[in-house]
């Protein structure tokens, strides 16, 4: 898929602007806080329904205004999609698919595919299980939609659970009402891990060649799904992990939150066996981040016969001259948006950006 236009009124910094994008790469060139990142906030905003930065949408207005508005149109190979997004400070916002207003976030999800990679996505490898999840979780919903509403309801299930746990007087009063919420969670669970595992069962082979691709070829990268519901992922799942639930019924109830679940699950990330996580150097670390952010490219492309859009936030400064090009070699698949601080040798069409404001320079082919 090909974005071709995006028109932006009141986006963080930026007041009104119109652009047509090439379809191969995209370069944004531009000093420090000039606008680069927020452009691909706007794009991610239009594929996934929020930002890629944990922030709330009314940040993402101007400051001067009481409004946003994003709207995007993406050639796909048998149609045209274009999102409008609308956000407001003083009610809910409104986005368009195609001219009507969506009623679920879900409608959205899946109609413009996008990855998105920067310096900050180290965290997916470093940090806390949550990143891990949340890459699983938008990766996986692009490609299937039913997995988007089922961990929708996985975590009402989840909070409904906790709310018992926490407002009940006593573990009998817990007792009466819980078997529902278990029997719902254990089943939503069942749903959610199953494709979880599928995920990194298909992603592992790309990761590993874009990994070799990148490094040389020197390690080998290997990913392990880690349920957190404790339990083995066969046709006893559903039964075991809800004897599981009950025989911590008693802890979880002193804790006032559920202790095992898919919202515990995580990735093992392994070179040459060894954790990346606390072993790995940070080349290590970021050239396995940036693989698998490779590997979605490749695997979406597997599951919707497209690929995604890409998008690099300021990448090519972390990398040495050798990665950058491989890097480079590789994008050259798919419509690409690259920010940087100073021009690069990437053959693409050229925009300068200065305190919110574009301009199309050159085509550099
Ligand atoms: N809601 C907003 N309204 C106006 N300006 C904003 C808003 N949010 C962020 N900014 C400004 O945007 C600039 C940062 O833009 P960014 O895209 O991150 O820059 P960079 O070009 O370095 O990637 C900063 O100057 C910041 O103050
Ligand atoms: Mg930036």
């Amino acid at each position: 898929m090909k974005v071709e236009t995006l028109e932006i009124e009141n986006f963080r910094n930026y007041g009104r602007l119109k652009v047509n994008f090439d379809d191969k790469v995209n370069i944004f060139i531009g000093k420090n806080a000039q606008g680069k990142t927020n452009l691909l906030e706007s794009i991610f905003y239009c594929c996934i329904g929020k930002s890629f930065k944990s922030c709330k949408d009314k940040e993402l207005i101007n400051w001067d205004s009481d409004a946003a508005r994003i709207k995007m149109t993406t050639k796909k190979t048998y149609r045209t999609v274009t999102v409008e997004a609308r956000l407001f400070r003083s009610q809910k916002k409104i986005i368009k698919l195609n001219n009507l207003p969506i009623k679920r976030m879900g409608e959205l999800i899946g109609e413009t595919n996008v990855v998105f990679f920067s310096p900050q996505e180290l965290k997916l490898v470093k940090e806390s299980p949550d990143e891990r999840r949340k890459f699983m979780d938008i990766d996986i919903s692009q490609s299937n939609k039913r997995y988007f509403y089922q961990l929708t309801r996985y975590e009402k299930i989840l909070q409904n659970r906790n709310k018992l746990l926490k407002i009940s007087k006593s573990l009998d009063a817990v007792k009466e009402t819980i078997d529902i919420w278990d029997r719902a969670l254990v089943t939503s669970a069942k749903l959610l891990a199953t494709e979880r595992q599928k995920f990194i069962t298909q992603i592992l082979p790309y990761a590993q060649k874009a990994h070799s691709y990148i490094s040389g070829g020197k390690e080998v990268l290997d990913l392990k799904y880690v349920c957190g519901c404790n339990t083995p992922l066969d046709e006893t799942f559903e039964e075991k992990m809800e004897k599981l639930l009950k025989k911590n019924l008693e802890k979880d109830y002193k804790l006032g939150y559920t202790s095992i679940g898919v919202h515990r699950d995580d990735i093992d990330i392994f070179l040459n066996g060894v954790e990346v996580k606390n072993f790995g150097s940070q080349g290590q670390q970021r050239t396995v981040a940036l693989s698998l952010k490779l590997a979605e490219l490749e695997n979406m492309f597997n599951l919707n016969g497209e690929y995604p859009i890409l998008l690099l936030d300021d990448v090519f400064s972390e990398l040495d001259k050798e990665r950058q090009a491989r890097l480079i070699k590789f994008v050259g698949r798919t419509q690409t948006f690259i920010t940087c601080t100073d021009e690069k040798e990437i053959k693409g069409v050229v925009y300068n950006i200065q305190g919110g404001k574009i301009q199309k320079i050159t085509k550099n082919l």
